[in-house]
């Protein structure tokens, strides 16, 4: 079995913007999804995920999509998860020229499906470093965030973008303009994500903001006011300024209030994080539900983010230096 991992991501600042073309900053975090995979010689592709945040789920086919697993979990979930490694692994045939390589895949995340965190992103990256090396392959990591981009582009119909996917071959702190991505300079980031259970539905929310800035200049001006943000944050995260960072998170998240992104858990758990003394709060990824990301080197955040109702996990998640890791 050749098996490997990839870090998750929080936007420090900047989704929605960076649909538009403005900057934004992803930073990968210390969670990880990490795919196993063994070849098989029958040319079938056999997929086994015990924890995608998701009832344990096993699926069996034969390189169609289409055929329906025996399982209990949502059937978007299934097709998505499904669809993913499926597309990964016609990557990974077309790159190493096996176009009849077939594998045993199990997936273990503990990143929460859906929920902004970059959970496909990761699972996406690991499944194709895995499977490549399985076959004798081994891709440099801008081949490897490329191909992964390749897979998410295919899946959801051409509505990514490139942070996830680079954020989770690379690690660290990424800057992202259109198709540009390129690593940057950050300090040790405290970072605290506070999770309401759920996920906004990114399409819907992209959507939502795309018709609000055709309608109102002053939606369109929110959205480059984004990007002056972004601007100005990636020279505070340079300087390693925490507190004002924190502020500029604070800022981020009203911009994006604004754009009617937030929702009520989220915006209660970023007063949670702020009352708790936290540096700044925002939420991260497309938004309507999921995750935000807080700065605070105490435990206080964590704690109150605990007891906040509608909160159903509170973790500390320091940033992953390392993108993908070759674990065997
Ligand atoms: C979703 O995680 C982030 C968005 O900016 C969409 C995207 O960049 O693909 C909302």
């Amino acid at each position: 079995m050749t098996l490997s991992s990839a870090p998750g991501k929080v936007y420090l600042f900047g989704e929605h913007a960076v649909v538009y073309g403005e900057p934004a900053v992803p930073c990968a975090i210390e969670r990880r999804a990490r795919v196993g995979v063994t070849r098989r010689d029958d040319g079938k592709l056999r997929v086994q995920a015990d924890d995608l945040s998701l009832d344990g789920f096993t699926v069996e086919y034969g390189g169609q999509t289409g055929t329906r697993p025996d399982v209990d979990v949502s059937e978007n979930l299934i097709a998505a998860a499904m669809g993913y490694v499926d597309g990964a692994i016609e990557q990974v045939r077309d790159v190493t020229g096996e176009a009849d390589a077939g594998f045993d895949v199990t997936i273990e995340s503990d990143i929460p499906l859906g929920a902004g965190l970059g959970s496909s992103a990761a699972v996406v990256v690991a499944a194709i470093d895995a499977a490549t090396r399985e076959l004798g392959v081994t891709l440099e990591p801008d081949e490897l965030a490329e191909r992964a981009f390749q897979t998410e582009y295919e899946v959801q119909d051409g509505q990514a973008s490139r942070a996830d996917t680079f954020c989770s071959a690379t690690g660290g702190a990424v800057r992202v303009e259109g198709d540009d991505c390129r690593s940057i300079e950050a300090p040790d980031l405290p970072i605290v994500v506070g999770f309401d259970g759920g996920a906004g539905d990114t399409g819907e929310l992209v959507a939502g903001v795309r018709s609000l800035r055709e309608e109102y200049g002053f939606a369109a001006d929110t959205v480059e006011t984004i990007g002056d943000l972004v601007r100005t944050g990636e020279d505070v995260l340079a300087d390693g300024d925490l507190e004002e960072l924190g502020r500029l998170m604070d800022v981020n998240h009203g911009l994006l209030s604004a754009l009617g992104v937030s929702s009520r858990s989220l915006d209660a758990m970023v007063w949670a994080a702020r009352n708790a003394g936290a540096y700044g709060a925002k939420l991260t990824g497309a938004g309507g539900g999921g995750c935000i990301v807080a700065l605070d080197p105490t435990d206080e955040t964590e704690t109150a983010l605990s007891y906040t109702p509608g909160c159903e996990d509170a973790f500390r998640a320091e940033l992953a230096e390392e993108g993908v890791k070759r674990l065997e």
